[in-house]
């Protein structure tokens, strides 16, 4: 896809396509108000015979009288004046999309980007527009023998700007949010892909064709002998029952000399069956997802590479399936981390941070100057924040307000919830150090706990990210998300987003 920026009228473009948009009460947008003053009131018009309408979602495509360059143009509702802001911006530009998918359209010039978004800078506006655009082209067709409802591509997309001073901001941008789709999508396609061919190995190759494609990024997968010799017996555990092999990935993406890197840690369950603590089958294929975390941060690290940004980033993913069988690991079996700690598996089902605590020791080699770890870790999260936010947690306060104020600029949000000696204790066991399962309540939070006695001397964030990876029921897919939220997080410890 080819951007650029336009500082010329709506009326003037000749663009296949022009959005713009109309607000209720019959207030016109910047580039309405051109179209119509130089087309004789033509949209005051329409408004009046209730042809368009200005609320949130409504959306038309309509032929420009001649006065109007442009081929088509399309009109989205933008709600409330006073109300406009990111969300309402990316949903018209959503709904716009969907109307502009359907239709054999190359070049599409957006005027939405003149309008006053709660005084979002220039830049962002540029992140979101090109992020929902060509999320908004995303299919999934590899498994299909015969894709039906194709969507046409988008060749070129055009940002209106106000000032010749809002050129530079918005082109770095459009190339910003570029790399970060390429990521999200990434992260889809590993997400979407079915757990017969999204396997750990599926996982490490993906890591180790980045590397090729990439300089200054570099992939290792481990073996179960090396996890053995490493002796992430937790890790181990989880894949017992399975005939699959388990892989343990490192990437490692080096732009710049000096400088610790930030660490990110992805739960790559390729299916969760449950183990001996068998899920029930309604719904269980989408444990196909259960390697989210692992894709956002493989995602992640491409959009990085691919922007060269002068930073240090590092991955971890433990990857394997969690099934029974007859070598299985079964309620009681008590296990020794590689951190040296010895836990009670209690449930099987609890099987993300089995192998996370391990990754989690394993990354203290790294001296990280912060980590990350993202996993669809617990229902109950689901429960809590429901489909919009993920979960943060963090050991510290810095960290964790630096993710969620990454995640509100980008829109892809998190929540904070707290961690606590009251909630770790839940984790208490008569036989092991303690239990990998609390005794039910919050069961997110006891969660972090345990990852948290992994963590010692690291700042740390634990995203859990169960409501928020995979969308259910007649969108059933991979969102890729938190992609946009840590690419965000990088981008500002870099000092690069605007
Ligand atoms: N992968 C699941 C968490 C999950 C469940 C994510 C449903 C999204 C939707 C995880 O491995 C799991 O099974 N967690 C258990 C933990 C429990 C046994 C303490 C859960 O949440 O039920
Ligand atoms: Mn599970
Ligand atoms: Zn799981």
């Amino acid at each position: 896809m080819k951007y650029s920026t336009t500082m010329s009228l709506a009326s003037k473009s000749s663009s296949s396509c022009i959005i713009i948009g109309i607000y209720e009460s019959k207030k016109l947008s910047v580039a309405s108000e051109n179209i119509n003053s130089v087309a004789s009131g033509f949209l005051t018009k329409l408004i009046t015979n209730n042809d368009i309408s200005g609320s949130l979602g409504s959306c038309s495509v309509i032929q420009p009288p001649n006065e109007i360059k442009a081929k088509r143009i399309l009109i989205v509702g933008l709600g409330k004046y006073k109300d406009f802001g990111i969300r309402e911006y990316r949903q018209s530009l959503k709904v716009a999309m969907k109307k502009i998918n359907k239709r054999k359209i190359d070049n599409v010039t957006n005027f939405l980007t003149l309008e006053d978004v709660n005084g979002v800078s220039a830049y962002y506006l540029a992140r979101h527009s090109i992020e929902i655009i060509r999320v908004s082209q995303y299919q999934f067709n590899q498994m299909k023998s015969k894709p039906k409802n194709q969507i046409k591509s988008v060749k070129s997309i055009t940002l209106a700007i106000k000032n010749r001073s809002d050129i530079r901001q918005t082109k770095l941008g459009c190339k910003h949010a570029d790399a970060i789709v390429d990521g999200i999508c990434l992260a889809r396609d590993l997400g979407n892909l079915p757990p017969n061919i999204c396997t750990p190995s599926y996982l490490g190759k993906t890591a180790q064709k980045l590397a090729k494609k990439y300089r200054n990024l570099e992939a290792k997968v481990l073996n179960e002998n090396a996890i053995k010799k490493l002796g992430m017996h937790s890790f181990l555990s989880v894949t017992a029952g399975s005939i699959e092999p388990a892989k343990l990935i490192i990437m490692k993406y080096k732009g710049t000399t000096k400088q610790k890197p930030i660490v990110l840690v992805g739960k790559g369950v390729t299916f969760d069956t449950g183990g001996i603590s068998l899920k029930p089958s309604h719904k269980m294929d989408e444990m196909k997802f259960d390697m989210c975390g692992a894709a956002s941060v493989i995602g992640t690290i491409a959009a990085i590479a691919k922007l060269k940004l002068p930073i240090n980033i590092n991955v971890i993913v433990p990857a394997c399936e969690n099934r029974p069988g007859g070598n299985a690991t079964l309620p009681g079996d008590v296990v020794k981390s590689m951190s040296g700690q010895t836990i009670e598996i209690l449930n099987t089902d609890a099987e993300g941070r089995l192998i996370l605590c391990d990754a989690l020791t394993y990354a203290k080699r790294f001296r990280p100057k912060n980590i990350i770890d993202v996993a669809t870790l617990t229902g109950a999260c689901v429960v809590a924040l429901g489909h919009h936010r993920c979960a943060i947690m963090s050991n510290d306060d810095g960290l964790a307000k630096a993710i969620f104020d990454a995640g509100e600029a980008i829109y892809d949000r998190g929540w904070r919830m707290p961690l606590g000696k009251e909630y770790d204790e839940q984790l208490k066991s008569n036989f092991a150090d303690f239990g990998n399962i609390g005794d039910g309540a919050g069961g997110s939070v006891t969660a972090a706990c345990f990852l948290g006695r992994f963590t010692s001397g690291m700042k740390w964030a634990h995203l859990d990210i169960a409501g928020t990876a995979w969308l259910e029921g007649q969108k059933k897919g991979s969102t890729g998300r938190p992609v946009p939220m840590l690419t965000e997080f990088i981008l500002r410890e870099a000092g690069l987003a605007k």
